[in-house]
C-alpha cells in the first residue's frame, strides 16, 4: 500500500522519533509499505516519521528504484562517524517540495548499528551514497530535514518560496 509522504514544513517532520520496543505484524506491514512508497517515489531512503509514524525505523536501498536489490531495514539505528572528513554532495528529500536539491556536507564514512526485523543486531559500515543516505535518514529520526545543513541565505530563500506556495494553495 502506498503511503502519504509528509511535506515540509509539516511540524511532524520536526519531532524526534521514539525507539521501538518490539516488532509486530504492524511493523512488518509498515516496512513493506514504506519500501513500496520509497520505490514509487523514486527515493533511496525513507524514515518512518516521513509517513507520519514517529518511530525509529528507516528503510534504505542505495541500489535505487530500478535495481531494488539492496533493501535494508534499520530499527533503532545508532550512528558512529568513522571518518569525519566532510564530503559535499547534492541532496534532495521526498519530504521537501519542488524536488529542491542543495549541496550538503556529510562525514565520509559512518557505521550504523541497529536491529533488523527479527530483532537481530546488524552493523553496516558505509561510504559514498550509502553513507550520505544513512546520515540523511538518521537526521529524520531527530526531527531534522537536510535543509538544516544548508546556508542561512539558501534556507531563507527556500522558506519564502514555500510560504508563497502554501498561501497560493490555500486561497
Ligand atoms: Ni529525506
Amino acid at each position: 500500500m502506498l503511503l502519504d509522504i509528509l511535506q515540509y514544513p509539516d511540524p511532524r517532520l520536526a519531532q524526534p522519533a521514539v525507539a521501538l520496543t518490539k516488532v509486530t505484524d504492524d511493523t512488518r506491514a509498515l516496512v513493506s509499505d514504506m519500501a513500496e512508497t520509497m520505490y514509487e517515489a523514486r527515493g533511496v531512503g525513507l524514515a518512518a516519521p516521513q509517513v507520519g509514524r514517529p518511530i525509529r525505523l528507516i528503510v534504505v536501498d542505495a541500489s535505487g528504484p530500478d535495481e531494488r536489490k539492496d533493501l535494508r531495514v534499520f530499527i533503532n539505528p545508532c550512528l558512529t562517524v568513522l571518518d569525519p572528513t566532510q564530503i559535499e554532495d547534492e541532496e534532495g528529500c521526498l519530504s521537501v517540495p519542488f524536488n529542491y536539491r542543495a549541496p550538503v556536507n556529510r562525514a565520509a564514512k559512518v557505521a550504523v548499528d541497529a536491529l533488523d526485523l527479527d530483532w537481530n543486531p546488524v552493523r553496516v559500515e558505509a561510504e559514498g551514497l550509502m553513507a550520505v543516505c544513512l546520515q540523511h535518514e538518521l537526521d529524520h529520526l531527530e526531527g531534522r530535514v537536510f535543509l538544516a545543513h544548508i546556508s542561512r541565505l539558501k534556507r531563507t530563500l527556500f522558506d519564502t518560496r514555500v510560504k508563497k506556495w502554501l498561501r497560493r494553495k490555500n486561497l
